[in-house]
């Protein structure tokens, strides 16, 4: 990636970023991990503290179920944490927190070490043991970092469930994950507005069973319900005898589960991906490090969500891996005003922002003077993730936000792959809205129908040829569809459902899901949640959901809606349906659009062909209809 001939719109990096880079020769590092692969995740591993070494790199004797680092024990909570605190970094921050109100908190981490402790300690005396699934459900406060990290330190499991899901989706993965424990805020901020988490918390539970205790962390002070004998807040219990500033953690094997996340896939309700202690740390660890290149001194800032993939990867447990200090911002982009972003990058001295196109297009739209009032000479790298970013949006990033000398990490990867896998490095020529190559290491190919290798410059499947550290293990409870779904469509091949070109540079350019996912502002959404929630609806008979391109969320989604008889179609029905969907999947997965039809186009065997509406919405050509029943 030196050449200084690629094709189309280049832009190369600056000698500057080059020199300071840790990676500045990219091709060496790729042909040194593809020459010896398993020996390149070897060496990285031994960056990490492990309580006793593997004796495999890579299991793959019962594939597609892979194993990595067996025999290994750890536990990540270690190595984000303890590995630290016996280091100078222990009064480093670890994180700096700032509340949408303007209220700011810093974590050393000799003290999220501490907060973590006592964390784990009352979720022990809550009888959790290793193994036990525990549902996290708040926003953006220090808490939920420390409520991940206490449940790894005994072995628990988490399944953090993002705070812009609500009843339906919250009682779904409470109920498949069987936790026994839920972690809730009482509200968070969002707007100005206090999204009552606690409430639709409570709804929740009233339809699951099996949560036998309830702690509820403090944050927006209004009145909630308690229930007696089963909910607790939070600061009461961390101030009691058994909420002590140390907790033995739990030793680990390096597969032992370490969270589940709940994803949509292809069909169905969605499931949890399955994520390990070992694996994970190390692709997390290693991708983050040299794909934004972390210093010592860096201020980065990862502005997701903790309760995606993303947050996960890159707001936790990567950058704490790494040693680093990174920032977390409760609220939303533009309150109270549009710079509140460039306000806070200058204010804390940001130097990596991490965020979705949506979020950039967003910003946007209200023009370059609310970036320009503010000192952003800190910023050193920026990145992408979570849809392909339109180079509209890319260059204005670049240059209005970037000033032109901050590289774009536009990195690709799922909540399935753990880890950047399509991504640039800080030293690599960037093209706008393609993430570039593979992380080094990692074969990827584009396949048509027939399994084919596509041409330069054509569209197909994007599939994955090797295995990698922090990669999905399985689907929770139900190992027979994480086969179904990622691994026989091309037998040997990881499906990643995404359309993708290559160019003549060996370039990927993702196009988008090729099944029945949409992803609105970077969220991943299924076809059948919004179905399902449209159809629990009184006076629904069916439902079709599909996404349609949109000027700022990427897609949009756009429902049909078969009313039972007897039903009349009218705007208030069509504003309650939109509201039922927002109350029962969340905010995120409200319909842009809701139109009665009186049929849908179906297979013969009852399966609604979501790809005719769309083509009919967009005028295009809807394809092979062989299928489509009279
Ligand atoms: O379609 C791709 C899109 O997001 C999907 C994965 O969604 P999720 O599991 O929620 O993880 C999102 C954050 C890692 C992918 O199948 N996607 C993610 N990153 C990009 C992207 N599409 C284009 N460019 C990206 N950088």
């Amino acid at each position: 990636m030196n050449d200084k001939n690629l094709s189309g719109e280049v832009y190369y990096p600056g000698k500057e970023i080059i020199d300071n880079a840790t990676i500045n020769d990219w091709d060496a590092l790729n042909k040194k991990a593809n020459e010896d692969y398993l020996g390149f995740w070897e060496d990285k591993a031994k960056e990490l503290h492990w309580f006793s070494k593997w004796e495999k790199v890579l299991d793959d004797s019962q594939k597609p179920f892979f194993k990595w680092f067996t025999g290994a024990k750890t536990n990540i909570s270690y190595n984000c944490l303890d590995i630290h605190v016996k280091t100078y970094r222990r009064n480093k921050l670890a994180l700096v927190w700032e509340g949408e109100k303007g209220e700011s908190e810093t974590m050393s981490y000799y003290r999220l070490h501490q907060e973590t402790c006592r964390f784990a300690n009352i979720l022990k005396s809550m009888g959790v043991v290793k193994g036990d699934r525990v549902t996290i459900y708040m926003g953006r406060i220090p808490e939920i970092v420390i409520a991940m990290l206490a449940c790894a330190r005994i072995g628990a499991i988490h399944s953090v469930v993002y705070g812009g899901f609500s009843v339906e989706s919250l009682h779904e993965r409470i109920e498949d994950s069987q936790s026994k424990v839920l972690i809730v805020a009482d509200g968070a901020y969002q707007r100005g507005k206090i999204v009552p988490l606690k409430d639709i918390a409570d709804e929740a539970l009233q339809r699951a069973g099996g949560i036998e205790h309830v702690i509820v962390v403090r944050r927006t002070g209004q009145p909630v319900n308690m229930e007696f004998g089963r909910d607790m807040w939070y600061h009461e219990l961390k101030h009691l005898p058994i909420a002590t500033n140390d907790c033995a953690l739990e030793i680990m094997d390096s597969e032992d589960p370490l969270f589940i996340l709940y994803t949509s896939g292809t069909t169905g309700k969605p499931k949890a991906i399955l994520h390990t202690h070992g694996g994970y740390q190390v692709g997390v660890y290693t991708s983050l490090k040299y794909v934004f290149d972390i210093k010592e001194e860096d201020r980065y800032w990862c502005a997701a969500d903790p309760g995606w993939i993303t947050g996960h990867s890159y707001i936790v447990y990567g950058p704490l891996l790494n040693g680093a200090t990174s920032f977390m911002y409760e609220g939303a982009p533009n309150f109270p005003y549009p710079n509140r972003y460039w306000q806070m990058i200058e204010k804390y001295g940001i130097n990596i922002l991490y965020t979705s196109p949506t979020a950039i297009r967003g910003l946007m739209r209200f023009g370059d003077a609310w970036v320009n009032r503010h000192n952003l000479s800190s910023l050193r790298l920026l990145g992408s993730v979570g849809e392909p970013i339109n180079p509209e949006a890319w260059k204005w990033y670049y240059k209005t936000v970037g000033k032109e000398k901050c590289p774009i990490m536009d990195t690709w990867w799922q909540t399935e792959t753990g880890m950047f896998m399509i991504t640039p490095m800080p030293c690599v020529p960037l093209k706008p809205g393609s993430g570039t190559k593979p992380f080094p290491g990692l074969q990827f190919d584009i396949l048509n129908e027939a399994g084919e290798s596509v041409k330069s410059d054509e569209e197909g499947y994007l599939v994955i040829k090797n295995p990698w550290p922090s990669m999905i293990r399985t689907l929770w409870g139900d190992s027979e569809k994480y086969v179904q779904q990622y691994w026989s469509k091309y037998p040997g091949y990881y499906l990643t459902g995404d359309s993708a070109r290559r160019d003549k540079d060996g370039y990927y350019w993702i196009i988008g899901r090729v099944d029945d996912v949409i992803k609105v502002s970077g969220y991943r959404l299924g076809t059948a949640e919004i179905e399902s929630a449209l159809v629990s609806h009184r006076s629904v008979a069916e439902a079709a959901a599909i996404g349609l391109p949109h000027e700022i969320k990427g897609n949009a989604i756009y429902c049909y809606v078969i009313l039972k008889s007897g039903q009349t179609p009218s705007n208030e029905l069509m504003e309650e349906l939109r509201l039922h969907v927002g109350h029962e999947v969340g905010p995120i997965a409200k319909p842009e659009q809701i139109k009665f039809v009186d049929s849908l186009p179906k297979t013969r065997s009852g399966k609604i062909m979501r790809r005719v509406l769309k083509a009919q919405e967009l005028g295009l050509d809807p394809g092979n209809l062989s299928t489509l029943e009279e």
